[in-house]
């Protein structure tokens, strides 16, 4: 099946995955690094960034049907998730299957959350930062668009935004290390060893 409907909801649906997954990438850090004020409380971040993650799912599998039910290009269903062997931009679709794995995993750890050990799944998440990387690169490679302004604008905008996140977040942290370096912690080594792990991780490590 092939149609120019297909391939325009195909670049579409890349474009608005690209804006989805930034904002809940932001979210996410936010959440971590707990922004909470009197009119922006922590369960509308964490809210707000489970729901975006939901959108992005969504977004991101019907993006990956769109590709491969348009025989335009030959893109087979298995070249959707093995990152070899693709004729199509073979380089800049792999980039896409591997956002779309690393994604399912991040996806999976975080439904079996309460079955994991935190850290675990705190690392895993970590990985969203790839699995973002990878699909705005493999956006910006493979896109017919993606050189005109608009989409220039679009995809600055975004990696400006997930920089300046992450580097709030290290910032952070790192103020929050020296801070409890400074007051000797909440008993001894333990004690800041389990601060910094609550600075870290998203709700301190509760479930
Ligand atoms: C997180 C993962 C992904 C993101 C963020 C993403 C994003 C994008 C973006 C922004 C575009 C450019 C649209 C344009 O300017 O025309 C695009 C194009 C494309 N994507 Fe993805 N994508 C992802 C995963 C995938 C996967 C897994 C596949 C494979 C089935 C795929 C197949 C394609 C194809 C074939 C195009 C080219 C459309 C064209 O001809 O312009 N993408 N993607």
């Amino acid at each position: 099946m092939t149609s120019p409907l297909l391939w325009y909801l195909n670049r579409g649906t890349g474009i608005v995955l690209v804006v989805v997954f930034t904002l809940t990438v932001v979210l996410g850090v936010l959440a971590t690094g707990r922004s909470v004020t009197p009119w922006w409380p922590r369960f509308v971040t964490q809210g707000l960034h489970r729901g975006l993650a939901a959108v992005s799912v969504l977004l991101l599998a019907a993006h990956a049907v769109l590709a491969v039910v348009d025989e335009f290009v030959d893109i087979r269903w298995w070249q959707a998730v093995v990152p070899f062997g693709a004729t199509y931009q073979p380089f800049w679709l792999a980039l896409g299957t591997v956002a779309l794995d690393l994604t399912a995993v991040v996806v999976a750890t975080s439904l079996a959350r309460t079955r994991l050990p935190h850290r675990l799944w705190f690392l895993v998440h970590l990985t969203t930062y790839g699995a973002w990387a990878a699909g705005v690169v493999h956006g910006f490679g493979i896109g017919t668009d993606s050189r005109v302004g608009w989409s220039l604008v679009i995809t600055v905008a975004c990696v400006g935004a997930v920089a300046l996140a992450a580097l709030a977040r290290v910032v952070a942290v790192l103020v929050g290390r020296s801070r409890s370096g400074r007051t000797g912690g909440s008993g001894g080594r333990g004690g800041r060893a389990a601060a910094h792990a609550r600075q870290l991780v998203p709700d301190g490590g509760a479930r």
